[in-house]
């Protein structure tokens, strides 16, 4: 079973009392419905060496099923690495939907692009190899992007996560929906402070823990932390 037998050395992704209850939900629920190119594409990402980067595919199933709920068409994703969240993004919008999808590594996203491609949804991506947040920037200096996105997947580096939400706050429109990835850090928030996590889980601990603060306290959105994967929080902007 890939995901849980990926080599992540920080912790196990799942984050339920047992890897064979983790492993129940992705084979009962989540694998029998995965779209054949995604799980190929998985499956070439286990064999990476950073394998353990990818979006879990519990929570990949939940934000699938939320851009659906939500007739999502124009999306913004932070963090491709080799592309699960964002081709299971492509296959959940329309035709004429597009991803925004962004990273500063485009080697990563040609791993996954023959999947992309097979699966007939490459039209819908405009791939960006960039730093996020000046791109995010350079589209706020167009009035006409404020409120112009449905959705957003942030999944990249925790130094700029707070950036991100303060640039998305205006780039998504009010009602729209943005997923933040690994908001649970391999479930060491809950650590009274990070000296005994998993080594890879110390340096970004803080942040983890004080972007989960900022976002219980802003009340331009409502919240919903979800335990899939390594911990999702559901943003809703309200205004
Ligand atoms: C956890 S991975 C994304 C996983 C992806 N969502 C998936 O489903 O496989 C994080 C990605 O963020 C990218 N990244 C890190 N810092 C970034 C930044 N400042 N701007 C854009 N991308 C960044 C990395 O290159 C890496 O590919």
């Amino acid at each position: 079973m890939e995901h849980i037998g990926q080599t992540d050395k920080r912790a196990k992704m799942g984050l339920l009392q047992s890897d064979e209850l983790y492993k129940y939900i992705l084979e009962s629920s989540v694998f029998p419905r995965e779209a054949e190119p995604l799980k190929e594409l998985r499956e070439v990402t286990a064999r990476q060496p950073l394998n353990f980067l990818m979006t879990a595919p519990d929570a990949g199933q939940f934000m699938a099923l939320i851009l659906k709920t939500l007739n999502a068409k124009k999306t913004i994703e932070i963090g491709v690495y080799t592309g699960y969240s964002l081709l299971l993004t492509a296959l959940s919008i329309p035709e004429d939907g597009k991803v925004l999808a962004l990273d500063i590594n485009r080697k990563t996203y040609e791993i996954g692009l023959p999947y992309i491609q097979k699966a007939g949804v490459e039209h819908k991506i405009d791939f960006i190899q960039s730093q996020a947040l000046p791109v995010l920037d350079k589209l706020l200096e167009d009035k006409e992007n404020e409120g112009g996105f449905d959705f957003a997947f942030v999944d990249a580096d925790r130094e700029n996560i707070l950036n991100y939400h303060e640039r998305l706050m205006k780039l998504l429109k009010i009602g729209g929906i943005v997923i933040y990835d690994n908001t649970l850090w391999g479930g060491t928030v809950a650590l009274p402070d990070p000296s005994s996590a998993p080594e890879a889980r110390k340096p970004d601990w803080h942040l983890a823990v004080e972007f989960n603060k900022a976002l219980a306290a802003d009340l331009r959105v409502q919240i919903a932390q979800a335990p899939l994967g390594d911990g999702i929080t559901i943003c809703r902007r309200l205004y």
